[in-house]
């Protein structure tokens, strides 16, 4: 049995589908597949997805270059988006500040906003802030550079972003699965955006996570905003109004 389980952990994830596919068609059963069941260290893939995501969040950073305030992202994980952070203030856009906000638990409960496809996963994504450096460290960003640059805020969205420090802003990405967790986040942080800043949402009209849609859209009609999408991939953002003396 332990070398069935050990076989089953190193298959990769095109046999992984595979399997599942199998299982679902022979058997009649459904499989859950824990994420980022891997080992502790390994290399950030680079797949269509993430790339494209690369090129977005350097289209946005670019775009914000006379805008003030650092870089906020809750939900860390495992640090994928914070190394495209940590990449491109080093090299194409200006340097900022970067703060993670994540419990480094894993995903709190789900709600019944969040459908039954997400009702099973409370403590998924599961990384603590230790294993984030040592993730982004392995990956090539130099412990310095994390020292000084990058602060990570441990804790729920609801204990953490109450006691939020009011620094300004620029980006605020948003990538927490869960309907109550985008709540809390744009409740707490939306009016400590830059005129000029941008909020990015990596779960926005994602069937499977009807949840953040639903409290993205709650945000988008209280705000009246309009959210745009992306040119590289499927995902989308809103740009806070500049006062019109700032137009012109
Ligand atoms: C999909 S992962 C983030 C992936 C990461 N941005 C990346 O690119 O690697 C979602 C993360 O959101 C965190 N999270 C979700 N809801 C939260 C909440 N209410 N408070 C704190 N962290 C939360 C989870 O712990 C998990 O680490």
């Amino acid at each position: 049995m332990p070398a069935l389980l050990d076989a089953l952990r190193r298959l990769t994830p095109r046999h992984k589908r595979a399997l599942k596919n199998w299982g679902r068609r022979l058997l009649g059963v459904d499989f859950v597949t824990v994420p980022e069941s891997r080992s502790s260290l390994w290399p950030y893939e680079l797949h269509t997805t993430s790339a494209r995501r690369f090129l977005h969040f350097r289209e946005l950073l670019l775009q914000l270059e006379d805008v003030e305030g650092q870089i906020v992202e809750c939900g860390v994980g495992p640090g994928r988006s914070l190394f495209v952070f940590a990449i491109l203030t080093q090299c194409v856009a200006r340097p900022r500040r970067i703060v993670g906000f994540d419990t480094f638990e894993g995903l709190p409960e789900p709600t019944a906003e969040d459908g039954r496809g997400n009702a099973h996963k409370a403590g998924w994504l599961s990384h603590s802030e230790a294993n984030v450096r040592e993730l982004l460290q392995f990956n090539g960003v130099a412990s310095d550079f994390i020292d000084e640059n990058i602060s990570f805020v441990r804790g729920t969205l609801a204990e953490s972003l109450p006691a939020y420090d009011g620094r300004a802003i620029a980006l605020l990405h948003l990538d927490v699965d869960l309907y109550e967790s985008y709540k809390t986040a744009l409740d707490w942080l939306w009016p400590f955006v830059s005129p000029g800043g941008i909020v990015t949402f990596d779960e926005y009209r994602s069937e499977a996570f009807p949840g953040a849609t639903r409290a993205i859209d709650e945000f988008l009609d209280r705000w009246q905003l309009g959210a745009v999408k992306s040119r590289f991939l499927d995902r989308w953002y809103v740009v806070k109004e500049r006062p019109e003396s700032a137009k012109r």
